[in-house]
């Protein structure tokens, strides 16, 4: 895509006032996120096309710049090609993966779950629309299914390098989930996990203290791995003195070899 053609789909993100446009206002981001400069004109055309449907339907609740442009980084940066999401919404970050993913020319690369139909159905729709039905797959199943794994080891033709958690935001499924999925994880593997801040914590419906709690908890059990947790005690909606620019936080567990 020209670079004044980037520029103008850029800018028109920092003009919208809608919330989930946030990180496109601050006064630091002036620029296009690599997350889409990277972008053919028809992938960034088919990105504002999804954000106009899923405002339109209010199926707004994906992730953001920030954790995307470090997933971008890490998955670009060290030519990952099999990656598990667990939980998908309508297909945010299955879109932007799978786009990085078809430039890295895998087949087969990424396996998402999400457990509500509707959403399944629609982000299905979407990666099928983007023309990435060889790339991505997205399965109707809980993340704690017991045949998760075996079936997400089946699709990518091996063991997940990186499991990218953003599902329920709940203490004890965050913790379930990564006792499911560490064992899965290729030796020298990633789990990046969403919403690990103090101020995300307040997404879980159960008030038992979220992602946060249940990577704390983790960590001290496994003092062996390497676990860190950036905007960890952020409390509210802003991250003033922070560099990470995520409120929500992420956490990084790195499987040792
Ligand atoms: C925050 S959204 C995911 C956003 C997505 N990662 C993105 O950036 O586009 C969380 C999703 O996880 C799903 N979910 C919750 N628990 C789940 C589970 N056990 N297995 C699979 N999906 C789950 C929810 O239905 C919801 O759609």
């Amino acid at each position: 895509m020209s670079a004044p053609e980037t520029a103008r789909r850029s800018l028109a993100l920092s003009a919208s006032a809608e919330p989930r446009f946030w990180w496109h206002r601050l006064p630091r981001s002036n620029y296009v996120p690599p997350i889409f400069a990277s972008l053919s004109d028809d992938e960034w055309q088919l990105m504002e096309d999804w954000f106009a449907e899923t405002t339109r339907q209010n199926l707004i609740g994906e992730c953001v710049v920030p954790i995307m442009s470090l997933l971008h980084g890490v998955v670009m940066g060290s030519g990952i090609q099999r990656i598990v999401q667990l939980g998908t919404h309508a297909g945010y970050s299955s879109l932007l993966l799978g786009f990085y993913l078809r430039q890295m020319h895998a087949r087969h690369g990424f396996f998402c779950f999400e457990i509500d139909e509707p959403l399944c159905r629609f982000a299905r729709e979407w990666l099928e629309r983007a023309g990435l039905a060889e790339v991505v797959r997205v399965e109707l199943r809980s993340s704690l299914d017991p045949a998760s794994p075996g079936l997400a080891r089946d699709y990518l033709g091996g063991a997940p390098e990186l499991v990218f958690l953003d599902s329920s935001h709940e203490y004890r499924q965050t913790l379930n989930e990564i006792e499911a999925w560490y064992p899965a994880l290729a030796a020298g593997g990633l789990i990046v996990l969403h919403d690990t801040s103090e101020f995300a914590a307040s997404f879980d419906v159960t008030g038992e203290g979220g992602v946060r709690r249940a990577l704390q908890e983790w960590r001290k059990s496994h003092p062996e791995v390497e676990v860190i947790s950036l905007n960890h005690n952020v409390p509210a909606m802003e991250t003033p003195g922070m560099v990470y620019q995520d409120f929500c936080g992420v956490g990084l567990i790195q499987k040792p070899v």
